[in-house]
């Protein structure tokens, strides 16, 4: 597996997998409203514009999840649920934090869905600490945004460095 830079000839293929892993996620545990106007056209869409941001973790030709990192944050972490559970998502993750550091960002930040719990134990089991919850507003069919609860989580990439003039 390699996780690399996203191209044009990704677009479709991430479209399709972050729909797919979206709904799997989430259908579940949000409100009806928001899961219906979450068609895959709305994904088509973004999908494109995720180009020069966005890495993909790719294998003989599929490509199995991508991540997007924004300022201090994992904005997006998503595996097509083919390849949910083969350690994808742990190199994803993995490439997403190496990218926060190598922005020198010591503290990154994510945030998932409040009762996501497949994510909460994934994050958890990787070093990644819940610290509260924050409001999101997500889109409804209708286009009126739908407040949603989130879990804020954290983690200390690298700790600060040791003022030796102290000692
Ligand atoms: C959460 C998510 C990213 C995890 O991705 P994943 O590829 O399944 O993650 P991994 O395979 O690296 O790890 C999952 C588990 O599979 C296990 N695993 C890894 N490789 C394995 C293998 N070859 N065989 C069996 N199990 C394996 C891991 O040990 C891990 O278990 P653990 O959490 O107890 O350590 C994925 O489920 C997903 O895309 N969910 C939907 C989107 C989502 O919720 N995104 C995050 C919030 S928006």
């Amino acid at each position: 597996m390699l996780v690399r830079n996203m191209t044009e000839a990704d677009v479709e293929h991430v479209a399709r997998l972050w729909w797919q892993s979206w709904h799997a996620a989430h259908a579940h545990i949000l409100p009806d409203t928001v899961v219906k106007g979450r068609g895959p056209e709305s994904f088509w869409e973004r999908s494109r514009s995720l180009i020069g941001t966005a890495r993909v973790a790719v294998s003989s030709d599929n490509r199995l999840g991508f991540h997007v990192v924004r300022e201090d944050q994992v904005v997006q972490l998503y595996v097509a649920p083919a390849f949910w559970k083969r350690g994808v998502g742990h190199s994803l993750l993995g490439d997403a934090e190496e990218s926060l550091l190598s922005q020198s960002h010591r503290l990154a930040r994510l945030g998932c869905y409040r009762g996501n719990n497949r994510a909460h134990d994934f994050y958890q089991r990787r070093g990644w600490r819940r610290t509260g919850t924050f409001v999101e507003h997500a889109c409804g069919k209708d286009g009126q945004p739908i407040p949603l609860a989130a879990w804020r989580y954290e983690k200390q990439l690298l700790k600060d460095p040791v003022d030796c003039a102290k000692y």
